[in-house]
């Protein structure tokens, strides 16, 4: 036992022994980051697929980690149907050059829904981070749930992320839960990297510009609102695959996004 682990609430303890053996498994991977929001629907999904595919495209090693427990949506994303089940460790899928982890490996039927309460939850995530083989990569793009208890706060502690990009909307009410979930993260003591306004109409909106004050970050993007976006989830497409103009796009925001500041 460790000099100062006898002072230590047991379960604490528990939780730092648990971030240790997945700082341990995830020991090969460069830089982890997580693609965030406390409002659902906003387009988490939709910008972390693009950022890792887009990093793909450039020549990095990447994988991609649906870590949203209760309606994990990257692999309908990919047009994955084939649903792994669990076995461990957990083997990253090849999808196009990316490894791509769900927790929707935890369920054997797609459209089965998850009903967990908080504590099934943590530990449910904190198994799937300790078990999971990722072996050597350059980054790791991580898709969060919503919200800001359980699930995401259960990643900010156990992931150890480089940094968050926080994905926000023109709408007052996006921008605001923006600004809640830097400022938790940033309790956590995980950083913003930058500030996504997805569903933009142009030039980014004052709401925008107002997470990006408040957030203390200069790196605020524009992704347009397209309905290919749609077409392109719906039929397992990845838009900067297929789409020589969305990944210039994606390509510039990625460049920026990852420049030293
Ligand atoms: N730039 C865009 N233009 C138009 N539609 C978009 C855009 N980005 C995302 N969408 C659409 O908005 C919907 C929500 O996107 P997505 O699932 O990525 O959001 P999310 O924040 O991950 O949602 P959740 O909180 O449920 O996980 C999807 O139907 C997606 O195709
Ligand atoms: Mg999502």
């Amino acid at each position: 036992m460790a000099e100062n682990e006898e002072h230590m609430h047991p379960s604490f303890m528990g939780v730092l022994k648990q971030k240790e053996r997945v700082r341990a498994k995830l020991s090969g991977i460069k830089h982890k980051i997580g693609v965030y929001s406390a409002k659902g629907g906003v387009g988490k999904t939709t910008i972390a697929v693009n950022i890792a595919y887009t990093l793909s495209r450039m020549g990095y090693k990447v994988g991609l980690l649906d870590a949203d427990i209760d309606c994990p949506n990257v692999t309908m994303f990919l047009g994955i149907d084939r649903m792994i089940g669990i076995t461990v460790p957990i083997r990253p899928l090849e999808h196009n050059g990316v490894r791509v982890a769900s927790t929707a490996m935890l369920v054997d039927e797609v459209k089965r829904p998850i009903i967990w309460r908080g504590p099934i939850i943590t530990k449910m995530l904190g198994d799937f981070f300790e078990n999971t083989e990722w072996g050597e990569l350059d980054y790791l793009i991580v898709d969060l749930p919503p919200g800001t208890s359980d699930a995401p706060l259960t990643i900010m502690q156990l992931l150890d992320l480089d940094g968050f990009v926080i994905v926000t909307t023109p709408q007052r009410i996006a921008s605001i839960n923006a600004i809640r979930s830097g400022l938790m993260a940033r309790r956590l003591g995980v950083s913003v990297l930058g500030i996504v306004e997805n569903m933009s109409d142009g030039e980014a909106s004052e709401n925008a510009r107002e997470v990006g004050r408040t957030l203390g970050t200069e790196k605020l993007f524009s992704v347009g609102r397209d309905q290919s976006f749609n077409a392109f989830s719906d039929s397992g497409r990845v838009a900067v695959v297929e789409d020589d103009g969305k990944y210039a796009e994606f390509r510039k925001l990625v460049g920026e996004l990852l420049a030293a500041s």
